[in-house]
């Protein structure tokens, strides 16, 4: 794993800006695997300004989404959806038919997710995978137990995970408990990763990370098993 360690979070959402946008200028048509939550907002940020001063072009970019809530509505503004329209997709000219979140309202989520599969192959498979990485280790809503589930599925979210997630909800029990996720073998298929962390509660499930190990009570660290991941950390992510 290639480990880059950045001064402050500016830093980090420049650098996997600059990742992001290599990849995007190399294969234009190519397909991104984006990520939600508070981490990878500056970088968004910056892929903005790179395609208003004409840097960037998205026309033909096609994206994917790490997972959604279940259920909840697209138009409820704690979706992925609504995250991705507004920290993202209403600034750049990604088309809307290019966009794939999963349905966090779908009648048969088991359907939705095999479909999802299909159309990350048909699109040919992702060519660049951005991952946050949740205070317990979770990679989309992957999170640490005894077994890891392969393919995109519907899952149940840890305590852990609704407790960091309430402070963008009014109160703790409005935390969906379930959300709809890409596995650990749709993210590991991505053709190259970026995993962003930044802040002191990251440290511990980084310094993990680092290790070359692999356990299912950190799913980041299946990472280690991938050919082309970097670590986009600030300092205190990665010094505590
Ligand atoms: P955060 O979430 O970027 O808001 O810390 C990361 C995650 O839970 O994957």
């Amino acid at each position: 794993m290639k480990v880059i360690v950045c001064n402050n979070y500016d830093e980090l959402s420049m650098e996997a800006a600059k990742i992001m946008a290599a990849t995007i200028k190399e294969k234009p048509d190519g397909v991104l695997g984006l990520a939600t939550g508070s981490t990878p907002i500056g970088m968004y940020d910056n892929l903005i300004e790179m395609y208003k001063n004409g840097e960037l072009d998205f026309k033909d970019i096609k994206t994917f989404n790490l997972d959604e809530y279940y259920p909840l509505s697209a138009d409820n503004d704690q979706s992925y959806h609504y995250f991705m329209n507004k920290q993202l997709f209403s600034g750049i000219n990604v088309k809307e038919e290019n966009i794939h979140i999963l349905d966090g309202l779908s009648k048969d989520p088991e359907k939705e997710c095999a479909d999802f599969e299909k159309l990350i192959d048909e699109a040919g498979g992702i060519d660049i995978q951005v991952l946050g990485i949740g205070q317990n280790g979770h990679i989309g809503f992957n999170e640490p137990d005894d077994k890891l589930y392969a393919n995109t599925h519907l899952t149940d979210l840890t305590e852990n995970t609704i407790k960091a997630n309430s402070r963008f909800f009014e109160k703790e029990s409005d935390v969906p408990t379930k959300a709809l996720t890409m596995g650990m073998g749709t993210i590991l298929k991505a053709k190259k990763i970026i995993i962003l962390a930044n802040g002191k509660a990251k440290h511990k499930v980084v310094s993990e990370l680092v290790q070359p190990m692999i356990t299912t009570n950190n799913p980041a660290t299946f990472l280690n098993a991938h050919a082309d991941v970097t670590l986009i950390c600030d300092k205190e992510a990665f010094e505590g």
